[in-house]
C-alpha cells in the first residue's frame, strides 16, 4: 500500500519526469574533446556526444540545451542540478562512480601517447626519466594514468587538452597522455612530421553518461535508449560520422 505512494514520489522526483515536464533536456559537457564535443568555426558545439544528445532529446520529445562547463567542476555542476546529465566522454571510473551513476557505457577508449618525433623507436618506459616532461590534462583519467605510470619524469598538467597537446607541439614537452580518439585526430591534424602516436591502449576505459544517484527511472530510460540506437542503426550512423578512419 505504501509501495504505490512511494512509486509516485520517486517518479515525481525523477530527472526524467522533470525533463518531460519542462520540455527540455539540459546536458552538461566540456567542448574541446575531439571528436566527442568541440566547437566548429562558427562556435557551434558539435560531435559524437552532441549527436547522441540530439537523438536523446528527440526520443524524449523535448528540446535540447547544451551547457558548456569546465571539466574541473563538471561533476559538482551535475550534483548542484545545473544540468540533467553529463554527456562529455566521461570515463566510468570506480572513484567517480562513488559519487554519481553512469548509464551503460556507450563506447570504450584507452589512454595513448603522442611523443615528439625525436623519440622515434622509444617506448613510454624510456621516457620515464627526470630529463623528460610528460603533459596531460588536469583531472582526467589521462592524469591518473600518467601519475601511475611515470614515477621519475616531470609531469605537468593543463586546464585543457588543447593547451597540453600544444605544449608538446611547441617542443616544451616530450609526451602527451590522453584518450586515443583525441590523439588520433590531433596527430592527423597537427602531428604530421612532428609527432608519433604510440597508439597501443595503456588503459581500458568505458565512457558513460553520468546522472545523479538515486534515480533508477532515468538510468532505465537511458540504457534502453542506447540499446535501441545500437539496434536500429542510428548509433552506427553517428559513430561513422565521427570515427571514420
Ligand atoms: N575520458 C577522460 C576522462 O573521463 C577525458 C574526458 C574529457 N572530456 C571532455 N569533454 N573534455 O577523464
Amino acid at each position: 500500500i505504501n509501495g504505490l505512494a512511494d512509486d509516485i514520489e520517486l517518479w515525481k522526483k525523477s530527472t526524467l519526469n522533470q525533463i518531460v515536464q519542462r520540455g527540455e533536456l539540459i546536458v552538461g559537457l566540456e567542448p574541446g574533446y575531439m571528436p566527442f564535443e568541440m566547437k566548429d568555426k562558427q562556435g557551434n558545439i558539435i560531435g559524437f556526444d552532441v549527436d547522441m544528445a540530439n537523438e536523446m532529446a528527440k526520443s524524449m520529445g523535448v528540446k535540447l540545451t547544451l551547457v558548456p562547463t569546465a571539466w574541473d567542476g563538471i561533476i559538482a555542476g551535475l550534483l548542484a542540478g545545473k544540468y540533467d546529465i553529463i554527456m562529455s566522454g566521461m570515463t566510468v571510473t570506480q572513484e567517480r562512480n562513488l559519487k554519481i551513476n553512469f548509464a551503460k557505457p556507450y563506447i570504450s577508449v584507452g589512454q595513448t601517447l603522442l611523443v615528439a618525433k625525436k623519440h622515434a623507436g622509444k617506448t613510454w618506459r624510456d621516457l620515464d626519466t627526470p630529463e623528460h616532461t610528460i603533459v596531460t590534462k588536469l583531472g582526467v583519467t589521462g592524469e591518473i594514468a600518467t601519475r601511475r605510470m611515470f614515477k621519475r619524469a616531470n609531469i605537468r598538467t593543463f586546464e585543457t587538452e588543447a593547451d597540453a597537446a600544444q605544449e608538446l607541439l611547441n617542443g616544451n614537452a616530450d609526451a602527451f597522455v590522453y584518450d586515443k580518439p583525441y590523439n588520433a585526430i590531433f596527430m592527423a591534424e597537427k602531428g604530421k612530421d612532428r609527432l608519433i602516436h604510440l597508439d597501443e591502449d595503456l588503459t581500458f576505459e568505458p565512457l558513460g553518461w553520468a546522472v545523479r544517484k538515486g534515480d533508477p527511472d532515468f538510468l532505465n530510460w537511458l540504457d534502453n535508449f542506447l540499446t535501441q540506437m545500437k539496434g536500429d542503426g542510428r548509433y552506427d550512423r553517428i559513430y561513422d560520422r565521427w570515427f571514420n578512419d
